[in-house]
């Protein structure tokens, strides 16, 4: 979700505001992302990388993920979003991580969309952490499985179980970057990348990630599908 900054900026607003006007465009995605087909959605609210922003940046940040949190909650579960955080929750402050908690446990049913947000996100962290638990197991131990480091790698993120690999990731705000995001999840996954800063984004430029997807040859390493039939 790339661009609040520039795109606050560029209207002599602070980048507050343009992470607030950020929180407007998770608004119309969340709702929008059922009708594309989309089971789960992962948003990269706050990288750990993040920390290294001015205190009061940080501290704006991680109030306006509190404030969703509490104040979406009994959306999600009227519309039956599963919300749930990946990433480290130690560092985060007491209040957000209650919510979180709240969040979770009150929208555990849903089954439209399971919405996740990556909060003190770090994939080559999560990575490295499930190569360091894979390390101590014993000499005996059967061998491990790409299946069995996922499950780690899902542990490493704080989620109870592996979700599906990422098909579709979307970046905005003009970058062409991965950004330590979901890097094992995404071997596979298609690219897009769209100029629009994230504030400006709609349920239109969601669909047109959606149609440029669905126009992908998707190979997985094998051949394109004329040549294979
Ligand atoms: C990157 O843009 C964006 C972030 C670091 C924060 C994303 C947060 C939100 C969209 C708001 C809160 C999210 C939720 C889920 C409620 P940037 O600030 O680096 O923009 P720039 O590259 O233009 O400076």
């Amino acid at each position: 979700m790339d661009g609040n900054g520039r795109w606050a900026i560029e209207r002599g607003l602070s980048r507050a505001a343009g992470h607030r006007a950020g929180v407007e465009a998770v608004r119309r995605v969340v709702e929008a992302a059922p009708a594309h087909g989309i089971a789960t959605l992962t948003l990269y609210a706050f990288s750990a990388a993040n920390w290294s922003r001015p205190a009061g940046e940080v501290r704006e940040l991680l109030g306006l993920l509190r404030d969703y949190l509490c104040s979406q909650t009994a959306q999600c579960v009227a519309r039956g979003v599963r919300l749930s955080v990946i990433g480290r929750r130690d560092r985060l402050p007491p209040t957000l991580r209650g919510a979180i908690v709240a969040a979770e446990t009150a929208t555990a049913g849903g089954r439209t969309l399971h919405l996740r947000l990556a909060l003190d996100y770090s994939a080559r962290e999560s990575i490295l952490r499930a190569a360091q638990c894979a390390a101590k197991s014993a000499p005996h131990d059967p061998p491990l499985t790409a299946a069995a480091f996922e499950r780690l790698i899902a542990e490493a993120e704080g989620s109870s179980t592996p979700v599906a690999p990422v098909d579709l990731l979307i970046r905005s705000g003009g970058e062409q970057r991965l950004s330590d995001f979901l890097l094992w999840e995404s071997a596979y996954a298609e690219l897009t990348f769209t100029a629009a800063m994230w504030p400006d984004f709609t349920a239109d430029h969601l669909e047109a990630a959606v149609r440029e997807f669905r126009g992908r040859d998707r190979r997985f390493g094998g051949l394109p599908k004329r040549a294979a039939s």
